[in-house]
């Protein structure tokens, strides 16, 4: 019986799942990771940490592994975040920068206004916002003394979170990355799947340092005996938004899914061909072996969950996320309060890294129960404007939504979500899509499952149907739109 390891390293923990052939999760060990604030809008993460925790967990998901059992690891990451490491000792040379980081905000803005954003939007699929890796690089080779000249002789490597994984498992031997990461980087040309000699020109950064990509179920390397006592290949990896995508078997065009972490990615598979619009992302989904190269359509919102615990932990209001829907069930509407949470600028559709959080229509009768509820709706509103704007580009009107990720727990959130959007919304039983899609592509690469059998797991915990009227909806989407407005610009 073979078994897989999925490794899903995110924004705010490290976790390692041990999965039986068919798909069951057998244990699973996770670590929270700390975050590092070094000045406002700044977001970085130790990359010394990310390992030790991550092989912490995973030494102890071997630990109940059948002797021998491991047909393949998949390794998912949360993407963008931007590490470099010295190649002869794989030695970390600055801290981590985290996708959420918004330092090149200005350096994003002047390419903006030099004209290149088209330029850069046909070659990636990506907006010119400091999300993504590149100018972070940039910042990174500009920066840190001396970096540069190392760079171009070769003795220093860049790579997302998933390739900084893959170096320390392989012993140093594998400096590579998968497709999907590659397209997050703002380097990689979604179009000829290659590194892109322009944008490596206007970001200034040398090639020597960027890893080889492979597809999505490939061989990325073994782990190293010395490591972990056996060399288990590394058959799957995707960025965590793909892997979801996979592990919700959303395998033709027009269907979609949204994860609810710190942040809320909505994806929508768009078949062999991108697609894009108006302030949509366009990236790649996966390629599996023997097949072309699928893409998806993406909304990317930078805080979700991570709205619920400002509650918490920036205000106190909650003892913890658990208790947000209970506060927020206690009344039957917000009584007009809405709550942007643009804490690190706004994603799709504004793009705006100088968007800052708004709490606005508070009278004497709002209380910390309409502000718990307007954060739910925050998400759900968010994910309502990327979906009309996903709808726009690819001209596909959704039909139905499939949710994970930890807040899907949540199940107000979800009523809300059905209600705004006017479709209904899928809570598959296992809501670990990210996890559950790594070992699915690992599955694939180590030859020991097909994506017919994969789609034959995906089951229904709960569906839930609309139940508000498009007229109230709409009248509620009019005042989150113009609490929006507010929050635009504000910091800038
Ligand atoms: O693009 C950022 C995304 O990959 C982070 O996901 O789940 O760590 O919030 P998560």
């Amino acid at each position: 019986m073979s078994q897989l390891l999925s490794i899903d390293q995110g924004t705010t923990s490290s976790r390692a799942t041990l999965y039986g052939s068919s798909g069951e999760a057998l244990a699973t060990f996770s670590q929270p990771l700390t975050q590092h604030y070094p000045k406002p809008g700044w977001v970085e993460h130790d990359p010394e940490e990310i390992w030790r925790g991550q092989l912490d967990c995973i030494r102890e998901a071997l630990a109940g592994a059948a002797q021998g059992g491991v047909a393949g690891i998949g390794i998912t990451n949360q993407r963008e975040t931007t590490v470099i490491w010295e190649r002869a000792t794989g030695k970390p040379l600055h801290r981590a920068i985290v996708w959420q980081d918004r330092r090149t905000a200005e350096f994003t803005e002047s390419l903006k206004r030099e004209g290149v954003e088209p330029m850069v939007r046909q070659r990636t699929g990506l907006l010119l916002d400091p999300y993504f890796s590149a100018s972070k690089l940039s910042w990174l080779l500009d920066t840190v003394p001396g970096l540069r000249g190392r760079c171009e002789r070769g003795e220093v490597c860049f790579g997302t979170v998933d390739s900084w994984l893959i170096f320390r498992l392989t012993g140093g031997k594998s400096h590579v990355t998968d497709l999907s990461n590659a397209s997050r980087t703002m380097l990689f040309n979604i179009q000829t799947l290659e590194w892109d000699e322009e944008l490596l020109r206007l970001f200034k950064v040398p090639r020597a340092m960027l890893p080889e990509v492979l597809g999505s179920a490939a061989h990325f390397g073994s782990t190293s005996a010395d490591l972990l006592g056996a060399e288990i290949p590394i058959t799957g990896v995707a960025g965590d938004q793909q892997a979801a995508l996979f592990g919700q078997a959303c395998f033709t065009p027009g269907m979609a899914k949204a994860t609810f972490g710190t942040g809320a990615f909505v994806v929508m598979n768009c078949g062999a061909r991108p697609a894009g619009g108006e302030g949509v992302l366009s990236t790649i989904a996966w390629r599996l072996p023997g097949e072309p190269v699928q893409y998806a359509l993406e909304g990317s919102i930078f805080i979700a969950g991570a709205a619920v615990q400002w509650l918490e932990e920036g205000l106190g209001m909650i003892a913890g996320p658990a208790e947000v829907e209970a506060l927020a069930r206690s009344v039957a509407d917000t009584g007009g309060v809405y709550f942007v949470p643009a804490l690190s600028g706004l994603g799709t559709p504004y793009w705006d890294p100088y968007a800052r959080g708004v709490i606005a229509g508070l009278t004497r009768g709002s209380g910390k129960a309409h502000l718990a509820r307007a954060a739910l709706e925050a998400i759900a509103f968010q994910t309502l404007d990327a979906i009309r704007a996903m709808e726009g580009a690819s001209g596909i009107p959704l039909s139905e939504l499939r949710v994970d990720g930890g807040a899907t727990r949540n199940d107000l959130l979800l009523e809300i979500q059905a209600d705004l959007l006017g479709v209904p919304v899928l809570r598959p039983r296992c809501t670990e899509s990210t996890s559950l899609g790594a070992a699915f592509l690992a599955g694939i690469g180590a030859g020991v499952l097909d994506t017919e059998q994969i789609g034959r797991r995906w089951a229904l915990d709960r569906r839930l149907d609309p139940a508000l009227a498009a007229e109230r909806r709409e009248e509620m989407y009019r005042g989150w739109k113009k609490c929006v407005q507010l929050s635009l610009g504000w910091a800038k």
